[in-house]
């Protein structure tokens, strides 16, 4: 970056000259302290469009051809030709530690400032809110200082650099490839650039440099301020007020000096205490999360002010008891789910808009916990989090992943570790919701942690530690940095056990569990089971919320950018656009769509999985049914019913509804009450299922009056099953012993595949099937044989590795024809994906509505969220649009369908039992064989699928596989059905 225009003639930028980029003891050079005070006033904003251009390495001279580039943004989405890439564990390069490649693309940014005339005498900052991953900052072409660490602010001092009235040229230059990138080899797009606002703040010479938060659920209140300035004493006479809710609070005692005396002091100057005890104090929690008003004002002499510092506060405790993590002396669930700021357009720059949206989003969805996978995030969604309630679990921009055991233990690496650590917490430590640290993620564990383990402890006593690394060598260590045995994806049952075993010593909670990659979170409702019913096991981590895909135009494959706002809806990328992840950028090394992970869309559209939580999550529940009526229990943990609502529904077999007001109970949590059955259960009408709607009652500031938060459920009746009745008719097939129907343009035939989902892939699933073939087993009629109506057809399926035999057995019934169906699975087939039946209809039958679960779609081991009742959905809006086209649609528990047409003419199923049933555009092999969806062609008519077994979901794209119960087992199964015409 040797710029003859700003240096002069063979000078040598010193910035430049020190390799900043390749030298992991320089953590930053000239970047002052991280604090907690509040600069939402007096400030310049210089977000914008800046000159920028993109030099191939940092040491490469500044051309004279400037572009624009938007800040806050990542130039990879900006149109440059340095693109996205997606890695996981591998570096995007070659090079080892300290080292970053050659080419290495370095953005320089460049703008003026009109630094205001009023500033006149005051102390000018410079903040940078982010910049990945090296930033260099020159003002007037005199270097200013250094930073690195690519999510936390870095702020410098201008003060005697710029002139007030005058414009001053602001530089910001920005490394992409640094020792710091292999410190921050988290799984996500590699971007570049500046990913928060930048702007000018000026104080008083003399300024609050720091404000510590102290506010606990008895009430009572400190508050530490610090005071600072360029040089010399601090004044006699000035002092410190505060306001908690127009209340005054006053100083607490002389500020304590430390330089009084000397005349060569340093520019801390003193630090003083406000402090009260609030009587009926109403405490912080994420149910009701209540905050004050904090003001913090620096009196001059004269009782003018010098600065000021606002902060809304949370009066709350956490600890660790025993095996158990409370908040006010309650333990309580860990809800939880991994979040990156993601922005399918923006990257890394997410607006206060879309963090409030996705908070709200998690809220609705019964999540109470963030982890702030895996750096800090950006400032605005600890207000947010504060503000709607969310126990955040705030985690340091440390994962060095691909290099962990050698970085760990790197002395050349210590400064860096306690730097991230300790600016995290200073920045962060008033915040209610942050109820726990973190070290950071998947970095081995060395003395590098144990260092910055050892600051936290010390400067922040009020908050437990954690990190994975450390607590996976033996959860029930007491000696390491973790207060919590936080792992990652471990088997349900090795919780369980831990928990049992009498050697636990501390909260289990996972940082992340049940991997959110396409269809998937199989078994997340057992796992809920056992995490309630264990003491000891208080929650987790869902990985993750977002599917990182990006909105790619298909033409010339570049991002589509901010110009893309509007281009997607409901999960969808609109026609010409697409979802990309890992390679579609034309990475030569990428990781594929691992980065498609999350419990929403890009665009945050909910996957079904969603419901799946909400209803896990649910704050009121349906004990059970007895003599006496419905037994309903309060699993909050500190918040009653009055701000819900309910409504009753009884659904019967034969379509018959009734609806009626619910009246919930005046319940405290973990109460439970008996309330009057709402309805005479009519008498006919088979199989009944009573379904609490139960919705927001008293306006939230993330639900309006009227939002659905769950629908428990309970069955009243089991099925009245009524006998087909044959008729004497004979049933057509054709020569190889095919179903002819007029409404059918594919028989049905035996089905023992599905496209695989992620889990299946990664998990090794997939890889069986194909080379057991059994995505494309041949059928070989056997015999055809006739009794009276009766047609029985036996059928041989061969795969590569083993035949599966099969009997069909039509019978004409009234109204149509039943199909009995048998089929025996050699034992070499021992983990099928499916058994049952596949059949492809006309075009036009566009409706499907059937008795079973839904809306939803839910599978065997994730069917918790659909409850059983009459739901009826168009063909195309079944379907979810997973990022890579996969087993998608199902819906569990269905006893019958019918799927029509506009005219109401078409075709009616019943089940004899409650089966897995998915109706789509595409066969399994049109799925199997698409990257994205819009490589996919919908087919005119549906395709059907009826499955006697279904394999389960599981998550073993990451994580466990479903349990052995989800399985389909080899040998007999035996399923039936019956079709009729509409
Ligand atoms: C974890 C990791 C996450 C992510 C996840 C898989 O090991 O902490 O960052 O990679 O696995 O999606
Ligand atoms: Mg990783």
């Amino acid at each position: 970056m040797n710029d003859p225009s700003i240096l002069g003639p063979g000078a040598v930028d010193p910035l430049v000259a020190l390799r900043p980029w390749e030298a992991p003891e320089v953590t930053s050079w000239g970047r002052l302290p991280m604090n907690a005070v509040d600069r939402r006033s007096g400030v310049l904003p210089l977000d914008g469009d800046w000159r920028f251009q993109l030099l191939s390495a940092p040491d490469a001279p500044v051309g004279g051809a400037w572009s624009s580039a938007y800040v806050p943004g990542v130039w990879t989405l900006q149109g440059t030709d340095d693109l996205p890439q997606y890695t996981n564990v591998r570096m995007p390069f070659a090079e080892f530690p300290p080292h970053s490649p050659a080419a290495n693309p370095t953005g320089v940014y460049e703008r003026e400032a009109d630094v205001p005339a009023e500033w006149a005498g005051r102390r000018i900052v410079l903040r940078v809110g982010a910049a990945e991953s090296v930033l260099l900052v020159h003002v007037d072409g005199r270097p200013v200082g250094i930073s690195k660490d690519s999510h936390l602010a870095a702020e410098f001092d201008l003060t005697g650099l710029v002139r007030p009235g005058s414009p001053a040229t602001v530089r910001l230059t920005v490394v992409k490839w640094s020792d710091a990138s292999h410190i921050e080899d988290q799984d996500q797009w590699w971007h570049g650039g500046i990913t928060r606002s930048v702007l000018l703040y000026a104080t008083d010479p003399l300024y609050l440099a720091d404000v510590t938060v102290r506010a606990h659920h008895s009430g009572e209140l400190r508050v530490d301020c610090q005071v600072r300035s360029a040089g010399g004493a601090l004044p006699a006479g000035w002092h410190l007020t505060g306001e908690l809710d127009g209340q005054l609070l006053v100083q607490d005692g002389e500020f304590d000096r430390f330089n009084a005396e000397d005349e060569r002091v340093s520019d801390f100057l003193g630090e003083a205490r406000l402090q009260t005890t609030v009587p009926e104090v109403r405490t912080w929690n994420a149910e009701t999360p209540e905050l004050y008003d904090l003001t913090v004002l620096l009196h001059r002499a004269d009782g003018t002010i010098a600065d000021t510092s606002r902060h809304r506060i949370g009066f709350r405790d956490v600890e660790i008891a025993g095996r158990d993590l409370l908040i006010n002396g309650e333990r309580v669930f860990i809800r939880g789910v991994n979040r990156h700021d993601f922005h399918p357009l923006t990257g890394r720059t997410v607006s206060y808009d879309d963090m409030r949206a996705d908070l709200v989003l998690l809220k609705r969805f019964g999540f109470n916990a963030i982890r702030t996978a895996h750096y800090p995030n950006d400032p605005a969604l600890y207000d947010l989090a504060d503000e709607l309630g969310f126990y955040v679990v705030d985690e340091a921009d440390i994962e060095s992943h691909d290099h962990a055991h050698e970085i760990a233990d790197d002395p050349r690496c210590l400064n860096a570790f306690v730097d991230r650590v300790s600016r995290m917490v200073l920045r962060d430590k008033n915040h209610p919701s942050v109820i726990i640290w973190s070290l950071g993620n998947e970095s081995d564990y060395g003395a590098n942690h144990d260092a910055a383990a050892g600051w936290v402890r010390r400067h922040d006593p009020t908050r437990p530690l954690q990190y994975e690394g450390a607590a996976k060598l033996d959860w029930a260590a007491t000696d390491d940095a973790s207060d919590i045995a936080c792992p990652m994806y471990a088997p349900l049952e090795d919780c369980v056990a831990h928990a049992l075993s009498g050697r636990q010593t501390r909260p289990l909670i996972q940082c992340e569990y049940s991997h959110a990659m396409g269809n998937s979170n199989g078994t997340l409702a057992d796992h809920w089971a056992a995490i309630e019913a264990t003491p000891g096991l208080q929650g987790g981590f869902i990985w993750e919320f977002w599917d990182h895909g990006i909105l790619q135009r298909v033409s010339d494959g570049r991002p589509a950018g901010r110009a893309g706002a509007g281009l997607y809806d409901n999960g969808v990328a609109a026609p010409g656009y697409r979802w990309a992840y890992g390679g579609d950028f034309g990475e030569s090394h990428h990781d594929g769509a691992f980065i498609a992970d999350g419990m929403v869309f890009p665009d945050r559209t909910p996957k079904p999985a969603m419901y799946e939580h909400r209803e896990i999550a649910a704050p009121v529940r349906i004990e059970c049914f007895r003599h006496e009526g419905i037994v309903l229990g309060n699993h909050q943990h500190f918040r009653g019913l009055d701000w819900l609502a309910g409504e009753w529904r009884l659904d019967l077999a034969d379509g018959t509804t009734l609806t009626g007001p619910a009246e919930l109970p005046n319940l405290r949590p973990g109460e439970t009450a008996a309330v009057p059955l709402p309805f005479e259960v009519p008498h006919d009408g088979g199989e009944a299922w009573l379904t609490l709607r139960v919705t927001v009652a008293e306006e939230q500031p993330w639900a309006p009056r009227g939002t659905e938060m769950c629908v428990p459920q309970i069955r009243l009746r089991g099925p009245a099953v009524a006998p087909d009745v044959p008729v004497d008719r004979q049933v057509e097939v054709d020569g190889e012993g095919l179903l002819l129907h007029p409404l059918l343009t594919a028989a049905p035939t035996l089905s023992l595949w599905r496209a695989p989902t992620d889990n299946d892939e990664l998990g090794g699933m997939a890889g069986r099937w194909r080379t057991w073939g059994l995505d494309a087993l041949v059928r070989k009629v056997v015999s055809v044989r006739r009794n009276a109506g009766r047609l029985t057809v036996e059928a041989e399926y061969a795969g590569t590795t083993g035949v599966v035999r099969h009997r069909q057995v039509l019978t004409p019934v009234e109204g149509g024809v039943r199909v009995d169906e048998e089929a025996e699975l050699p034992e070499a087939f021992d983990d099928v994906a499916r058994v049952g039946t596949v059949f492809e209809t006309a075009a036009g039958l566009d409706l499907l509505e059937w008795f079973g679960q839904g809306p939803w779609e839910s599978y065997p081991d994730r069917s918790a969220g659909a409850p059983v009742g009459h739901h009826g959905v168009p063909v195309d809006e079944l379907f979810t649009p997973y990022l890579r086209p996969q087993e998608s649609g199902g819906r569990h528990g269905v006893r019958r369908f019918r799927l029509s047409a506009p005219d109401a003419t078409g075709l009616w199923v019943t089940l004899d039992e409650p089966r897995q049933v998915s109706v789509t555009r595409y066969r399994a092999e049109d799925l199997a064989s698409a990257r994205h969806h819009d490589e996919l062609v919908p087919r005119p008519g549906c395709v059907v699928h009826i499955d006697a077994a279904h394999r389960g979901l599981g998550t073993a794209s990451c994580g466990p596989d479903t349990s052995p119960s989800y399985l389909v087992a080899p040998g007999i199964h035996r399923w039936s059905w019956t079709l009729r015409v509409l």
